[in-house]
């Protein structure tokens, strides 16, 4: 049975967080006297909401299966993974499992937060080995991180795999959907009613084209956003961003069209690629880019580099030797990349 009182860090437990001006009163007033802020008015001269209620309420209405009470908002999704950390982890004692390959910051935020890494390395079609996973389960194992779809394979995850580990650990499982937007697969925030266990990552910065704004959500139950909202920098969220994404949020209807662009174009390089005598194999994606595996990767980065064409070479990285990761651009900018390549001497 998960009991959220049994993995929260013991000193994080009786913590005094701090309390800002704007946690004291958050009302109505007209005289702020508070926070000592500048009184001239600079558009930015006011501290921004600590809780973001608003840009919340605004989340919440569009996923419609959760309330403001279930999201944490934070700098980018990797503030939310160091959060998580920092919650549930003991440094030097508690381990977490991740599946690679796969997105780096889990590892990197367990290395700086002195958290061990149990790495199981997912099977040739890069799906989850649960028993396997299960058995390196032990009593400091606090998080499971799951990037469904996987970066930098491209696939979502087997959600019967995710169903298993969320029923048999006692800790949380975090589902990372930075790309679900690009998936028909549907999102896990459907099931945060039915597994206490669960946390669902998305963010602001892949499908809906504000990388630069820098906002990642949590999804989990009012149980466990309280615990991180403990813990994180009073104003993480800035107010040019939560201004910026509330308004992107009140005329959002270009993004479900890039979407269906960019998944087009997903396809179409895909065919192109795959028919390219450099091509060895291009893995089925969910996401907004393509892993291929050619024929020599160091070889055809560099190509790609000489031609001002930048690529993410990923032959180190375990199961994907060989392999260049591809995002996809537009039209225009996939047409130049096959292109390229086709001119490419092997
Ligand atoms: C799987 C995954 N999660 C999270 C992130 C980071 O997202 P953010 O920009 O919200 O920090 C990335 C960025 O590439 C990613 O690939």
């Amino acid at each position: 049975m998960f009991d959220l009182n049994k993995i929260i860090r013991s000193n994080i437990k009786v913590l005094t967080p701090y309390s800002s001006a704007r946690d004291e009163f958050s009302g109505q007033a007209s005289i702020y006297l508070d926070a000592n802020e500048n009184p001239f008015n600079t558009g930015f001269n006011r501290y921004p909401d600590p809780m973001q209620w608003a840009l919340k309420e605004k989340i919440a209405a569009l996923k419609k299966v959760v309330r403001k009470e279930n999201i944490l908002l934070g700098n980018g999704s990797d503030e939310v993974i160091d959060l998580l950390l920092r919650a549930f982890c003991e440094p030097k004692e508690d381990n977490i499992l991740t599946f690679p390959p796969t997105y780096g910051m889990y590892e990197v935020y367990g290395n700086i937060n002195n958290i061990a890494i149990q790495k199981i390395a997912l099977n040739s079609d890069f799906q989850i080995d649960v028993p396997v996973a299960l058995k390196a389960i032990n009593a400091n194992t606090k998080l499971i991180f799951v990037c469904s779809p996987n970066n930098p394979s491209g696939g979502a995850i087997d959600p019967d795999a995710i169903k298993s580990l969320l029923k048999n650990f006692e800790g949380i499982v975090v589902i990372d959907e930075a790309y679900a937007d690009f998936s028909a697969q549907e999102s896990w925030i459907n099931y945060l009613d039915l597994y206490p266990n669960l946390f669902v990552m998305q963010t602001f910065s892949k499908a809906w084209g504000l990388a630069a704004l820098r906002l990642g959500v949590g999804y989990a139950s009012e149980n466990i956003i309280k615990v991180l909202n403990k813990i994180k920098p009073p104003y993480n969220i800035n107010e040019l961003t939560q201004q910026s994404v509330i308004k992107k949020l009140e005329n959002a209807t270009d993004v479900q069209e890039q979407i269906n662009a960019i998944n087009q174009q997903r396809d179409l390089l895909a065919e192109a690629l795959s028919a390219l005598p450099i091509v060895k194999k291009v893995y089925p994606s969910d996401a907004n880019f393509l892993l291929v595996q050619v024929i020599d990767a160091n070889k055809t980065y560099q190509y790609l580099v000489e031609k001002g064409i930048i690529v993410r070479n990923r032959t180190t990285v375990v199961l994907c030797e060989g392999c260049i990761r591809i995002t996809i651009g537009t039209a225009q900018e996939n047409t130049e990349v096959i292109n390229a390549l086709k001119e490419m001497k092997i």
